[in-house]
């Protein structure tokens, strides 16, 4: 009898149609959704160790908006960011695995996403991100958020929650658990979010599917 390898008892990884038919499904029906496992398990594995080996050094200090103001941005958000370029294998598959899941919503949910824009994040213990949205109206190029989880074994009493907030307003919050494997997609400018405070060190990808900006005067590179 095999063994068990992931979190439902199956033997095999989840087939990636299937991940991503349950994404688009789920962004159709409500906009947003938590898939436990959706990448291979390998790969993101790969990831955790990458963003671990990354010397703290190599990540900056994040900033919000176009607010120049330092004060004001350690008041909203604590974390370090290290944008993703493909620099490695590990690096690669998940860009990769990102543009496939671009075209299948795409040929699905007709969104005209043109290109992935992504970043490592780490929160040291303390660090939060103050509730916000990742796009505005008006000026939004950022559809789509993802944010996927790279911490093992992480206890309900680490702390460090993703708050996602009812579509436009009020109401309970989901709370999403940054543990490894754990993948939140949701539209960027209908939930607000914020992150709570950890307990321990606390590493993800935060990426964001957005349109064509391109003008007269700057071409978006697609990617
Ligand atoms: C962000 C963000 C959420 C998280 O980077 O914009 O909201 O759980 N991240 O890391
Ligand atoms: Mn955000």
């Amino acid at each position: 009898m095999g063994e068990a390898l992931y979190r439902d008892g199956a033997a095999e990884p989840p087939d990636e149609d299937a991940v991503f038919e349950r994404i688009a499904t789920a962004l159709a029906d409500r906009g947003w959704c938590v898939v436990d496992e959706g990448l291979p398990p390998p790969l993101v594995g790969d990831l955790a160790d990458r963003v671990r080996q990354l010397s703290t050094a190599t990540f900056h200090t994040a900033s919000v908006g176009r607010d120049q103001d330092q004060m004001h941005n350690a008041f909203v958000r604590r974390d370090e960011i290290r944008w993703i370029e493909g620099e490695d294998a590990a690096e690669q598959a998940w860009l990769a695995w990102a543009g496939r899941l671009r075209s299948y919503l795409n040929r699905r949910l007709f969104l005209g996403l043109f290109s992935f824009e992504c970043h490592f994040a780490h929160y040291p213990p303390g660090a939060f991100y103050k509730r916000h949205v990742d796009a505005f109206r008006g000026e939004a190029n950022r559809i789509l958020t993802t944010v996927l989880y790279l911490n093992p074994g992480w206890a309900p009493d680490d702390g460090g929650e993703m708050l996602l907030y009812p579509e436009d307003g009020d109401g309970e919050p989901r709370r999403i658990r940054p543990e490894i494997g754990t993948l939140a997609v949701f539209l960027s400018e209908a939930f607000p979010h914020e992150v709570l405070p950890a307990r321990r060190d606390r590493y993800s990808i935060a990426g964001w599917f957005r349109l064509n900006a391109s003008t007269a005067e700057r071409v978006d590179p697609p990617c």
